[in-house]
């Protein structure tokens, strides 16, 4: 196997051909390694793999030729030293968290998190004597009064799951460095094309795969992303020993996700941007947040740390609940889900789906109303998108 030489491409033909190993048969396609092991051609260096004398695969829990390629593709992307591949984004971002603390630690985190990830630092960590103090993201007196003499990790995603609000990373990253922690970021909303917290101060970066990394609807992945000391010294051992792996044939078709993600990213964007524009001033919709347009409440952080807007507007329907019920029931070309990041539009109703484990007051304070919808844009025609939204919109 050979790995290809990696000069400094810009990052849409980085997304292409880094990190890809040839085998000896020159395939142009990222061979698809559907191993579980590996065999070696004698007892000594068998015994040299397991000792790390001898560089090399040695089990598909932790190492596998494909998931390496999906691994380094994104470190180039992303400007990471190291990487590594999980099944899921929620296994990342438990992994990423559990990796870095022990019990009698403390974390603090932003409220405005992805149902999941929010009962990873609210909940489960706690239970395993982390305790968590929840602050407004966008406040940033709350993260320096919440730091206590045991914080060791701040966590927060930036723009928010599903109102689309802006964290300040690098401010965030100043305030936790000069606390003595950790900042992790989950850039899902932002994918690594529009955002980079790693050159933003961030020491760790987590994404669900899932969602524009695949880009087509097919599979679930996790990724995390750091330097190699990070890695090694809080990510490595949790994920051999306890093995929430991704599969080779996940990482393959991630591969495969990867090559079309910038075009797919820049259409979708363009496309939720128009979507946006048309939505605004429309007189059934009450509220609209999208990161690309001026009129967002952080439109000078947006364009301190961001190349572009986002894939995703959201939107408050007139007449609550029952308003957004009928609206998404009166839509035709696109579909009502909880997933993003798909080359099919979606939508979701985040107070019945993502957010539902949250508390009414929780969600208010959050501005996740009974109205609100979240969608993601995909790569239909803009025209249709937007007929179907109008029409649809006159029944809410
Ligand atoms: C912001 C964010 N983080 C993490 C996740 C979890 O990803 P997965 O579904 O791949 O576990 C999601 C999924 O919706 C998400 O939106």
């Amino acid at each position: 196997m050979s790995a290809s030489a990696e000069p400094q491409y810009r990052p849409e033909t980085r997304l292409i051909h880094a990190g890809t190993l040839r085998s000896q048969f020159g395939e142009t396609s990222e061979a698809l390694f559907l191993t579980q092991g590996f065999v070696y051609d004698s007892a000594e260096q068998c015994a040299a793999r397991f000792t790390g004398e001898e560089p090399g695969y040695l089990y598909s829990r932790f190492s596998n030729p494909t998931v390496s390629m999906f691994e380094q593709r994104m470190c180039a992307l992303e400007g990471a030293e190291a990487a590594r591949a999980t099944a899921t984004g929620m296994a990342a971002v438990t992994t990423a968290l559990m990796g870095q603390l022990k019990a009698g630690d403390h974390i603090v985190a932003a409220k405005a998190l992805f149902g999941s990830c929010r009962y990873v630092a609210e909940i489960l960590l706690p239970r395993f004597g982390v305790p968590c103090t929840l602050v407004d993201g966008a406040d940033l007196d709350q993260w320096r009064k919440a730091v206590q003499p045991n914080t060791k990790a701040f966590f927060l995603e930036s723009p928010t799951n599903p109102t689309l609000d802006v964290v300040d990373i690098a401010e965030v990253a100043k305030i936790a460095h000069d606390a003595g922690a950790t900042l992790t970021v989950d850039n899902v909303f932002a994918t690594p094309l529009w955002q980079s917290p790693l050159t933003l101060g961030a020491d760790c970066v987590v994404y669900s795969a899932t969602k524009h990394i695949d880009g087509q609807g097919r599979c679930l992945g996790g990724i995390i992303l750091s330097t190699e000391k990070f890695i090694q010294d809080n990510i490595h051992q949790l994920l051999r020993q306890t093995g929430p792996s991704m599969s080779p044939f996940n990482a393959w078709l991630l591969l495969k996700g990867l090559e079309t993600l910038a075009v797919r990213v820049e259409r979708q964007t363009e496309t939720a941007g128009k979507v946006a524009d048309v939505l605004a001033g429309h007189p059934k919709i009450t509220r609209l947040i999208y990161p690309g347009r001026a009129d967002h409440p952080q439109a000078a952080i947006i364009r301190k740390q961001m190349k572009a807007g986002s894939t995703l507007v959201c939107f408050e329907v007139a007449g609550g609940k029952a308003g957004a019920f009928r609206f998404l029931n009166a839509l035709k070309l696109l579909r009502i889900t909880n997933n993003l990041g798909d080359a099919k539009s979606l939508v979701t109703h985040p107070a019945t789906t993502t957010h539902q484990r949250l508390t009414q007051p929780e969600r208010d304070e959050l501005g996740i109303s009974d109205g609100i919808v979240r969608f993601s844009a995909g790569l239909e025609h803009p025209e249709d998108i937007i007929e179907d939204l109008s029409q649809a919109l006159e029944k809410a």
